[in-house]
């Protein structure tokens, strides 16, 4: 069952957001395997980010993920990570599509909501990052 990560930023969860999010996410019919609310240390923000660290935007990313409690999750279902980023729409809210996440509730690329991998390799080392394997529950062995 393929696997992604998704988190709602420190603007989402000060907005109430989080069930909204986790409300889209379930109605499209992906189960939510693990779930977290935490604030993100320096440390794993700068290694979440890392492959934006030349970028002139990073300390001011690594800043702004920091600032506030995040709500993360894993998310699994049928090609969970394209349809997800789909759903979240583009980086930039003010191109994001209506009906999107970052559509429907932000207008600035610094504040935009929600973070999703955007590949394979990203959802394996993002989860990684998050979670701890018992962190994730089973459905098949929970039935
Ligand atoms: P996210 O999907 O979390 O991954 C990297 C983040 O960098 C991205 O969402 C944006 O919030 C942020 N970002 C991208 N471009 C810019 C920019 N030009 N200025 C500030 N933040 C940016």
């Amino acid at each position: 069952m393929e696997k992604t990560f998704l988190m709602v930023k420190p603007d989402g969860v000060q907005r109430n957001l989080i069930g909204e999010i986790v409300s889209r996410f379930e109605k499209k019919g992906f189960q939510l395997a693990g779930a977290k609310l935490m604030t993100i240390s320096r440390e794993l923000a700068e290694n979440h980010y890392g492959e934006h660290k030349e970028r002139p935007f990073f300390g001011e990313l690594v800043n702004f993920i920091t600032s506030g409690p995040v709500f993360a999750m894993v998310w699994q279902g049928d090609n969970v990570i394209a349809t997800a980023r789909n759903m979240m729409g583009k980086t930039n809210p003010s191109e994001a599509a209506a009906g999107t996440v970052r559509g429907d509730f932000a207008v600035n690329v610094s504040n935009n909501i929600i973070h999703g991998s955007d590949s394979p390799e990203s959802a394996v080392r993002e989860i990684g990052l998050f979670f701890k394997e018992d962190e994730l529950v089973n459905y098949e062995k929970a039935i």
